[in-house]
């Protein structure tokens, strides 16, 4: 009987935007994320010889040749690296919004990673982990760690991996605001190679990314979370104003990301230590204090409703979950 194995999704701080290597998922920098508690995947991997082709069921549902493209780069590896020909049954479910810009991938990929090698008999290290769960999904990386964890780019697949930051056990959390949980129009895949092939903002973006990640590393160490918030916030800007210099352009924002982004100024204005970062989609993530979190909430419930905003936590690192837990 294989085992269910969960992962948290993490969301970057430093982004990651841009492949070197496409195939490979080599990335063109590094990136610093912080995993959370609120949003998960649990998967499991059985490998059965009566099985034709591959099969994933997400959420019970079968999904077709698009979705399961990610999934068999990862058992292709698995099975080649522990010689196994069979072909493998995916069952996944998904704590998060698949495909919204909520980090699917990330922790989606990264169960997968886990599962499959399990499932094959293979134990990996973190190092192995993080390398093989990127082929899936190159934020997947980062998912193999709890706390702060950055991706070092590397420059082949023996060295793009990540690495464990700082456990975040300290006062610092994360509240999403879910403007919109639906499929995105633009994947992160598709979003990052036009840019990277189309917009002349973005050699912008790569050189000023080694400052960037630096005085992050600095402000997390010493656990300032104002640094943090800053760094962060003018980091995600960046990246989100490289689409639209693309071709043909593009942007993640919707108006309600702008309404949040209004009420995270508002905040700050009135005293409170919160900053915003945004991915591929148009929900938006605010970083604080943890202690500040709840009063924070109520505040913004004002302008947006009670389940559009969740609070997380800093989340633990891949792990087989048993019984209860499930
Ligand atoms: P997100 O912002 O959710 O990470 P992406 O465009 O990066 O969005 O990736 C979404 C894709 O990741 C899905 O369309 C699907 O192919 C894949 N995915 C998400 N969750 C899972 C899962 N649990 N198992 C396998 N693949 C998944
Ligand atoms: C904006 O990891 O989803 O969220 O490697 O093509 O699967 P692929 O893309 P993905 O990209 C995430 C982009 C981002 C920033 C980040 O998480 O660092
Ligand atoms: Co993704």
């Amino acid at each position: 009987m294989s085992n269910w194995v969960r992962a948290h999704t993490n969301i970057a701080l430093i982004k990651y935007w841009g492949k070197k290597d496409e195939d490979l998922i080599i990335p063109m920098n590094n990136s610093l994320s912080l995993t959370l508690d609120a949003f998960y995947t649990d998967t499991r991997v059985t490998f059965d010889d009566a099985l034709t082709a591959d099969e994933l069921y997400l959420d019970d549902m079968l999904q077709d040749f698009t979705a399961l493209k990610k999934v068999k780069t990862v058992l292709d590896l698995v099975r080649e690296k522990a010689g196994i020909r069979s072909k493998a049954k995916v069952e996944s479910y998904n704590h998060v919004p698949t495909a919204a810009g909520l980090a699917s991938s990330a922790s989606g990929l990264a169960a997968l990673a886990g599962a499959a090698s399990l499932a094959a008999g293979l134990e990996l290290s973190s190092v192995e982990l993080s390398r093989l769960a990127r082929r899936g999904s190159g934020s997947a990386s980062r998912s193999i760690y709890g706390g702060f964890a950055e991706w070092q780019k590397g420059s082949s697949d023996e060295t793009s991996f990540a690495v464990p930051v700082d456990d975040a056990d300290w006062d610092i959390g994360m509240l999403f605001i879910v403007v919109s949980d639906k499929k995105k129009d633009v994947s992160s895949r598709e979003g990052m190679s036009r840019t990277v092939r189309t917009s002349p903002f973005y050699q912008g973006w790569l050189d000023s990314l080694d400052e960037d990640l630096n005085a992050m590393k600095q402000a997390i160490k010493k656990q300032d979370i104002d640094k943090v918030g800053v760094i962060a916030e003018q980091n995600a800007l960046k990246m989100h104003a490289t689409t639209l210099g693309a071709k043909p352009p593009f942007t993640y924002w919707s108006p309600d990301s702008l309404k949040a982004m209004d009420s995270v100024r508002a905040l700050r204005e009135q005293g409170y230590s919160v900053y915003f970062t945004m991915d591929a989609g148009p929900n938006v993530k605010l970083i604080c204090r943890q202690s500040q979190l709840e009063e924070i909430r109520t505040h913004l419930l004002s302008d947006f409703t009670g389940s559009q905003l969740i609070a997380a936590r800093p989340g633990p690192a891949l792990h087989v979950v048993t019984g209860p837990e499930l």
